[in-house]
C-alpha cells in the first residue's frame, strides 16, 4: 500500500515490518535497526547477501553520537556542514549496532536522510532504521514510490510517499583511514564540496582484494535490458540490424532502430541530470529493445557517480 500515514508507518516499524521510506537520495527499504529479525528480513526482501551491510538512519548528529565509539574531528566537521543531506560517514559503531547491520564490520554506514516527512518519523521513533536502497539486489534503484510497488510491492508492508527523490542518486560514502577521509562511493554529494569543506583533496579508496563496501561490486544498478556505454549516434548506426533505446546526455538521438529516447538534460545540468538518471533508466528498461545504450556525462561533480552507475549497469 502506497500512503502518507506516519502513525501506520510508526506501529509497522514498531512491530518489526518493513516500510519503504522517501529520503533525498533514492527510497529506502527501512526496519527497526534494534530488531534483528526485522533487520534480517531486510536482506531476504532484498535479496541481499547478509555479509552486504546496511546503511543506519537518524535524524541528528546528537543520535547518531550514540550510535558510534567516537567522531573524529573531520567526521564531525562533514556531519554539521551537510547532515541532514546525501552523505553517509563510516565509522565505529558502539555495542548498540548489532553486527547483522554492519555485516560483522567494526564500522557503522550512518546519515541523516534529507526528507521532511522520513525526518519526522525519524524524530518520533525510538529507534534508527536500516535502509538499503529498495530494489531487489542488483537492480535499478528507485526514485519513486511507484519504482518501489513495481519491485518489492509484495514484499513491503508499506511505501511511505514521499514524491520524486530530489537528488536521484544514492548518498556519497566517507570512512576515514587514520583521520584521512577516503571516498568509499561516489554519490549525490560532489566530491568538490566536501573538499571544499575541509579545504583539503580526498583520496579514492584503493583498489584491494578486500572489498570493504560489498555494494561496491563492478555488477550492480542493472536494468533487465542489456547496456551499452557509448556514444548513441555512431553505435545505433553500426548496428543497424538491432534495436535500441537510448539514454542521452544532452541531445535527441532520432534513427530508425531508436525505439525511444530519454535526455537526462537537455541544458546539460548534471544535478537535473543525476534526478532523472534511475526514473529514465527504469521507463528505457519496459521498452523492448536489444539493448540500452547509455551515453557518459561530463565526468566532474555529480557526472562522476552518474558514470560510476553507468558502467556498473553495462558491467553484466
Ligand atoms: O542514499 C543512500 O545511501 C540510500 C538511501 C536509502 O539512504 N541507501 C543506500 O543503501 O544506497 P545501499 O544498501 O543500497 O548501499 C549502501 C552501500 C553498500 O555498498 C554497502 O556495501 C555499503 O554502503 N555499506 C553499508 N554499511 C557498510 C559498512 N558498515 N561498512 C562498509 N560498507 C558499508
Ligand atoms: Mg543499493
Amino acid at each position: 500500500m502506497i500512503g502518507k500515514d506516519l502513525q501506520q508507518v510508526k506501529a509497522l516499524l514498531l512491530d518489526g515490518r518493513l516500510v519503504a521510506i522517501p529520503t533525498e537520495t533514492v527510497y529506502g527499504l527501512a526496519a527497526n535497526a534494534f530488531d534483528s529479525e526485522a533487520v534480517a528480513k531486510v536482506f531476504e526482501a532484498k535479496g541481499r547477501p547478509t555479509f552486504n551491510p546496511l546503511i543506519v538512519h537518524t535524524n541528528s548528529l546528537e543520535k547518531a553520537t550514540d550510535y558510534l565509539l567516537e567522531i573524529p574531528p573531520l567526521a564531525k566537521e562533514l556531519a554539521e556542514a551537510f547532515w541532514p543531506g546525501p552523505l553517509t560517514l563510516l565509522l565505529p559503531k558502539s555495542e548498540k549496532i548489532a553486527s547483522l547491520v554492519t555485516a560483522g564490520n567494526d564500522r557503522v554506514a550512518i546519515r541523516v536522510p534529507k526528507h521532511s516527512l522520513t525526518l519526522k518519523l525519524l524524530e518520533e521513533l525510538p529507534f534508527p532504521l536500516v535502509a538499503p536502497s529498495a530494489n531487489p539486489y542488483q537492480y535499478i534503484s528507485p526514485t519513486h514510490p511507484e519504482h518501489v510497488n513495481a519491485q518489492l510491492g509484495e514484499k513491503v508492508d508499506y511505501i511511505l510517499d514521499g514524491g520524486r527523490c530530489e537528488v536521484g542518486m544514492e548518498s556519497t560514502i566517507i570512512g576515514f583511514d587514520k583521520g584521512e577521509p577516503i571516498i568509499y562511493r561516489y554519490g549525490g554529494l560532489a566530491l568538490e564540496k566536501i573538499e571544499d569543506q575541509i579545504g583539503r583533496k580526498i583520496k579514492a579508496k584503493e583498489n584491494t582484494d578486500k572489498v570493504e563496501t560489498p555494494g561496491q561490486s563492478a555488477l550492480h544498478y542493472a536494468p533487465h535490458n542489456k547496456v551499452i556505454v557509448g556514444h548513441p549516434v555512431s553505435l545505433t548506426g553500426v548496428m543497424k540490424n538491432k534495436t535500441f533505446a537510448v539514454l542521452s546526455f544532452q541531445n535527441r538521438v532520432i534513427a530508425p532502430n531508436v525505439k525511444e529516447c530519454r535526455i537526462l538534460s537537455p541544458e546539460g545540468n548534471l544535478q537535473e541530470a543525476a534526478a532523472n538518471f534511475f526514473d529514465y533508466l527504469h521507463a528505457l528498461d519496459q521498452v523492448e529493445v536489444d539493448a540500452i545504450i547509455a551515453e557518459q556525462v561530463p565526468n566532474s561533480g555529480l557526472g562522476i557517480a552518474i558514470n560510476d552507475r553507468l558502467a556498473r549497469a553495462a558491467a553484466r
